[in-house]
């Protein structure tokens, strides 16, 4: 049951696994990547996450060299070879080695390196979140786009640390204009006026698969839901906050900046209620959405 490792197409156990130093992705950041989780077997939303890749690798103008089906079959290797039921998929693709530590691209003349990591899943799902605002702000779209899932994470490393200095869990980062954008791995909503809100795509966001599904489920589950810019005062001012991703779903903010948000009898953080509500019938969409779409697909694709 040991946390595996896939690097090109060769699986070993994660301690054994090696990166040439000349690799662009330990460089530079020069890497794009996606988390991927399973359940019994199969990734959820395996087609969103290969598709946001693609778009990754397009908005770095890196040419990727194999197919979905050999990546699936891949995956599923290793998924077989770690024998650890529901899993953590990470897949990181990097331009590969080049011919010397120098960033300019015409050194970047070897194929990519695609790696998978697989370990045990540990879902965070309703897991309280204490959210702090923090000073540093989110890359502009004009420099790094935060919509390319792009290894170079050093902005949300920094603003997470900020955070956790503040005695918070996880950060949420303003861009340049002052508006809301996403905490460190995970997008914003915030319920306002009843209606839950959260960042359009221009305020300089990664488009998270989760908070997507949740664009389509909050409509059927009787909610109303706007992708709004947001503002400091509204984040502070907000009836309700949760944060969104794979690894957690949904994941509720019990406290903002220190101060408790929705105190239970005893005083202590708890979820909002429209949120508390949202945590099973999420997941319930979720479990639809892997039997009637995921499920399928993913067959397809294994050879
Ligand atoms: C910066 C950032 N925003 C949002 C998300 C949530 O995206 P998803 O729902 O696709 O996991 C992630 C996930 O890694 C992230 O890194």
């Amino acid at each position: 049951m040991a946390n595996l490792c896939n690097i090109d197409g060769h699986i070993s156990s994660e301690a054994d696994a090696r990166i040439p130093v000349l690799d662009r992705g330990f460089l530079f950041g020069d890497s794009i990547y996606e988390v991927v989780r399973t359940h019994d077997g199969v990734p959820l939303f395996w087609a969103e996450h290969w598709q946001r890749l693609q778009a990754s690798a397009a908005s770095i103008a890196m040419a990727l060299d194999l197919s979905e089906a050999t990546m699936a079959n891949r995956v599923k290797e290793t998924l077989t070879a770690a024998a650890h039921g529901d899993s953590y998929v990470r897949i990181v693709v990097t331009r590969g080695a080049g011919d010397a530590p120098n960033i300019d691209l015409a050194y970047a003349n070897s194929a990519p390196c695609w790696v998978i990591m697989v370990r045990p899943l540990a879902l965070a799902t309703g897991k309280p979140v204490h959210l702090a605002l923090v000073d540093r702000l989110r890359n502009d779209r004009r420099a790094l786009d935060p919509a390319s899932k792009s290894g170079n994470y050093l902005n949300n490393v920094l603003a997470l640390a900020e955070a956790k200095a503040l005695g918070a869990t996880d950060c949420v980062m303003l861009n340049a204009d002052g508006s809301v954008t996403e905490a460190s791995t995970s997008n914003v909503f915030a319920r306002i006026d009843g209606v839950w809100c959260t960042p359009p795509l221009t305020a300089g966001i990664l488009a998270g698969i989760t908070r997507s599904s949740l664009l389509k489920f909050l409509p059927q589950a009787g909610e109303r839901i706007e992708e709004r810019t947001l503002n400091k005062a509204d984040l502070l001012a907000a009836e309700e906050l949760f944060l969104s991703s794979t690894l957690r779903d949904i994941g509720p903010v019990t406290q903002l900046n220190g101060r408790v948000l929705h105190p239970d009898a005893e005083g202590k953080p708890a979820a909002g209620p429209s949120t508390a509500q949202l945590i099973p019938t999420f997941g319930e969409y979720l479990t639809k959405w892997r039997l009637e779409r995921d499920a399928p697909h993913w067959r397809g694709l294994l050879g």
